[in-house]
């Protein structure tokens, strides 16, 4: 080469490398206008040596990348016993890059087991607030836990007063069912608004991300203790099953660029412990989480492997369809993966952490029925495998925990609903909505005695915005439903609005 040429280049490329920052560079001494820590911190997943600690930096959440310039941070972390952090069992360093958002997953290990530590962030001169990890008993241990669960924050329909009572409650864990975001376009007459159009792309999501993850009461619940979190069908669209969109006016294609889109963002939001995946859109997040040798909860996914509902959605009459006994709500390998591992668990108790009501609701009087086909309801078949083989491997010492219908429930669970003489073999507790759905307000008497004439499972029926709190011992599980009179103004007060226990290896749920 010409060495006239050469030296001309290299002068073009330094010219260039003057202009163009090094993409690869991390920087170590960042320097923040605003709080890069403004979506908070939380933790989840906890094991007996540790858990999974989460911040993502994002100084303007709603700029392009968070309004962090594409800068790649170090971000040092720290685990200490006490809040003043005099005495730091663990650090480390990760860095912060805009691949995934600028998110932080610390998977911390070598912790001791059965107790609560205590966790911060720090990247240049910001330091995040201090959250609280506890990490669960030995394996062997049957140690008591107290644990909430919640689902269904419609950012626009309420405000997340609830969450501002579960950070003052004394928890262990709390188990989120999912619906932690809504894809829906911003709505003038909400109490508060969605921020753009219904969310596809990846930027998407995750501005919608930093929207609910700005509110301070959800930022106080997820410092107060580790959290468990799945998902349901809002997290990507609303009622869709595995590959099919809510208005069938998505190719397969575009759905599988949706799911990618949301299930990376979910992942990049939440303190979970998933395993690697070739592609986001096949992401598994279905896993167990023991508390010693009292607890196992069964995370689960009745989303992305289902079949597509029944007889075209909605509250209908069976058709044959939706009784066709090779559909499934969890697909082959998760369903198998549950029941094989029911029958395996020594856990005194079984905790199904999903999404969906279990237990049947037939929605109309006398001889016609007419039930949800987006619930275990429109997989009638799929249902009875599942609590045949409880009935077989976990007899009532199994208990489902679920979300998505913005009300209140109580379900005995029965091995077969086809046939009113077969026993209760497992207990629903369905919680409520955190804002979904509004204020909400009382059922009047009467027509919860309707509903009971048709369902005789259901104990009780309420329409309140809320979260239930479990006080889960050896021989006992105490259910308490707190619940909020409103959720379109700021300060409403909690109440427990109703409360119910299960006896470890006995048949039924009892009033307290
Ligand atoms: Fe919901």
């Amino acid at each position: 080469m010409d060495r006239r040429l050469f030296v001309s280049d290299l002068a073009r490329y330094a010219a260039l490398c003057a202009v163009v920052p090094n993409v690869w560079r991390v920087t170590s001494r960042p320097r923040f206008a605003d709080d890069p820590f403004a979506l908070g911190v939380a933790s989840g997943d906890p094991t007996p040596t540790g858990g999974v600690l989460w911040t993502r930096l994002a100084p303007r959440p709603f700029e392009p990348d968070g309004g962090m310039e594409g800068t790649r941070v170090t971000v040092d972390w720290e685990v200490a016993d006490d809040d003043g952090f005099t005495k730091v069992v663990q650090k480390g360093r990760a860095t912060a890059a805009p691949e995934l958002s600028f998110s932080v997953h610390i998977d911390v290990t070598g912790l001791l087991p059965d107790r609560w530590y205590f966790y911060r962030f720090r990247s240049g001169d910001a330091v995040s607030q201090v959250g609280r990890l506890r990490t669960t008993p030995t394996d062997g241990a049957v140690t008591p836990l107290a644990f909430a669960f919640a689902s269904c924050q419609n950012w626009e329909q309420g405000l997340f007063t609830a969450y501002e009572h579960m950070a003052n409650e004394e928890l262990d864990l709390v188990a989120h069912l999912g619906d932690y975001i809504y894809e829906y376009a911003g709505n003038p007459r909400g109490v508060r608004m969605h921020h753009g159009l219904e969310i596809r792309t990846l930027d998407d999501y995750r501005r919608r991300y930093a929207q609910y993850k700005s509110d301070p009461l959800l930022q106080a619940a997820h410092r107060r203790c580790p959290w468990v979190v799945t998902w349901d069908d809002h997290e990507v669209d609303n009622n869709y099953a595995g590959l099919a969109g809510e208005n069938n006016m998505e190719s397969t294609e575009q759905m599988r660029a949706r799911r990618a889109a949301a299930y990376q963002a979910w992942w990049e939001h939440q303190p979970v412990r998933v395993p690697r995946v070739q592609s986001w859109a096949d992401l598994s997040i279905t896993r167990t989480i023991n508390w010693g040798a009292l607890a196992r909860f069964w995370v689960l996914d009745t989303r992305q492997y289902r079949d597509d509902q029944a007889c075209g959605d909605g509250t209908k009459p069976f058709c044959d369809e939706a009784r066709d006994p090779r559909r499934g709500l969890l697909g082959a390998a998760q369903e198998s993966w549950l029941l094989d591992g029911l029958g395996r668990s020594r856990s005194r108790w079984q905790v199904l952490a999903q999404q969906v009501m279990m237990g049947p609701y037939d929605a109309a009087e006398g001889d016609e029925v007419r039930t949800s086909m987006d619930q275990w309801s429109g997989y009638p078949a799929a249902r009875d495998r599942l609590l045949g083989e409880i009935a077989k491997r976990a007899p009532n010492r199994t208990v489902a925990i679920t979300g998505d219908i913005h009300s209140n429930w109580v379900n005995e669970l029965r091995s077969d609903f086809s046939r009113p003489d077969r026993p209760v073999v497992a207990a629903e507790f369905v919680g409520t909505s955190i804002a979904s759905g509004g204020n909400g307000g009382p059922v009047p008497p009467a027509r919860l005695a309707d509903m009971k004439r048709e369902n005789p499972h259901l104990k009780w029926f309420e329409n309140r915005r809320g979260y239930v709190t479990c006080t889960v011992n050896r021989d006992t599980w105490r259910a308490d439903y707190r619940s909020v009179p409103f959720v379109d103004k700021p300060g409403a007060p909690i109440a427990t609005a109703s409360s119910w226990r299960l006896e470890h290896g006995r048949a039924g749920i009892t009033a307290l």
